[in-house]
């Protein structure tokens, strides 16, 4: 299959690229598309055997539930069994944004977009392209990021292409993403509503609007006894191949030892990846350094986190070092992604 990519052009949203995608979805195929967090792959969320194409695509496990996507409240309460007042509160709130929540779901919605579960993830992405594909096509979106399963969330339409050319008919390239980390979810389903997952949301900007609110512990268990509620954080999502190693401490002490770990990986012969920031870069001697950005601008960090590790994929490297990035806001949702990615191996230096 070929597959077109479509640019869209900020000033004509209305254009024809998203007239294609909406007639594509409506007929049961598949359509990427930019959202304000990752590029989504989206298909009709009413039609079971447009769903079951995503899962393919993917190649994703399919007990692993894909969000739906809405452009008005309406379309919350027409798939849900019950709307929760707290699900009203934090639309006000948060919506169209990079808020996920999950409410008991109805018949409208088939179980192959929620992987057999009575609940569904719903989503009102901050994106006009997202919002005018919706409207457009006239059906709900089922959307996981669009990315191959396992590899990391696509922050631009190139990623996308990376893991689905020639798998899907269509991909609308918005350009780069916003906030470049997937949304945060909260289970209203729960007696005290529970974070399955963290991103640009926090928890003190939820509590803020329905008060409690727990984190799921599954999710900073280490090597789970807990298994986290929402299927998909069960999986590693992202594991390079050369090894991926977290150096956590002051900002010193972690340049010091990763140019002492630096050394001894090149006296084995071996190759090293860095990841740093602006302000340590150039203090490293691996192989191949890579910034993430300014450590003071952690919308930055979150923005181009998936790029660096995508760009680690297509360099030879025996190991890979990374600075911890614990902002005050995102550092919660930052670190989760990249904990996983390391597989949880932290080194702490004074
Ligand atoms: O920002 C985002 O949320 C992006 C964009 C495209 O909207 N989408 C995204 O989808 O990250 P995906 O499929 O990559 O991640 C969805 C996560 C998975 O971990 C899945 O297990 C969980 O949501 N999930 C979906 N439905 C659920 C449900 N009913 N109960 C618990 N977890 C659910
Ligand atoms: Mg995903």
């Amino acid at each position: 299959m070929e597959t077109k990519i479509l640019k869209l052009d900020s000033q004509a949203l209305g254009c024809a690229a998203i007239g294609e995608a909406a007639e594509v979805i409506r007929s049961g195929g598949l359509a990427a598309f930019p959202t304000e967090t990752v590029y989504g792959l989206g298909a009709d969320a009413c039609n079971p055997n447009a769903s079951k194409k995503i899962y393919e695509a993917k190649g994703r496990p399919s007990d692993n539930p894909l969000i739906v996507h809405i452009s008005s409240f309406e379309d919350l309460i027409r798939i849900a069994k019950a709307v929760p007042h707290t699900a009203r509160l934090l639309a006000d709130a948060f919506w169209p944004g990079p808020l996920t929540m999950i409410v008991k779901k109805n018949r409208a919605v088939p179980d192959e977009t929620t992987g057999g579960l009575d609940t569904v993830a719903v989503r009102m992405p901050n994106h006009p392209a997202a919002l005018a594909l919706i409207r457009e096509s006239g059906c709900l979106i089922a959307a996981p990021s669009a990315n191959t399963s396992g590899r990391p969330s696509p922050t631009l339409a190139e990623h996308v292409a990376e893991d689905l050319n020639g798998k899907i008919p269509v991909i609308l390239d918005g350009g780069e993403v916003g906030i470049g980390i997937e949304s945060t979810i909260v289970d209203l389903t729960e007696e005290i509503p529970l974070i399955l997952r963290p991103g640009y949301i926090t928890q003190a900007m939820i509590k803020e609007v329905i008060g409690d609110v727990r984190v799921d512990p599954g999710l900073t268990a280490e090597d789970s006894e807990i298994p986290p509620k929402a299927p998909g954080m069960k999986y590693r999502h992202y594991a390079p191949q050369a090894g991926l190693m977290i150096v956590d401490g002051s900002k010193d002490a972690v340049i010091q030892k990763i140019n002492a770990l630096t050394d001894q990986m090149h006296a084995a012969k071996k190759k090293v990846g860095i990841i740093g920031t602006d302000e340590t870069a150039f203090a490293y001697h691996g192989d191949v350094v890579l910034s993430v950005g300014a450590r003071e601008e952690e919308d930055a960090i979150a923005r181009h986190l998936y790029r660096i590790l995508r760009e680690f994929d297509s360099v030879s490297v025996d190991i890979i070092y990374s600075e911890s990035f614990q902002t005050p806001k995102m550092g919660q949702a930052i670190m989760n992604r990249l904990l996983k990615a390391a597989g949880h191996q932290v080194l702490m230096v004074q």
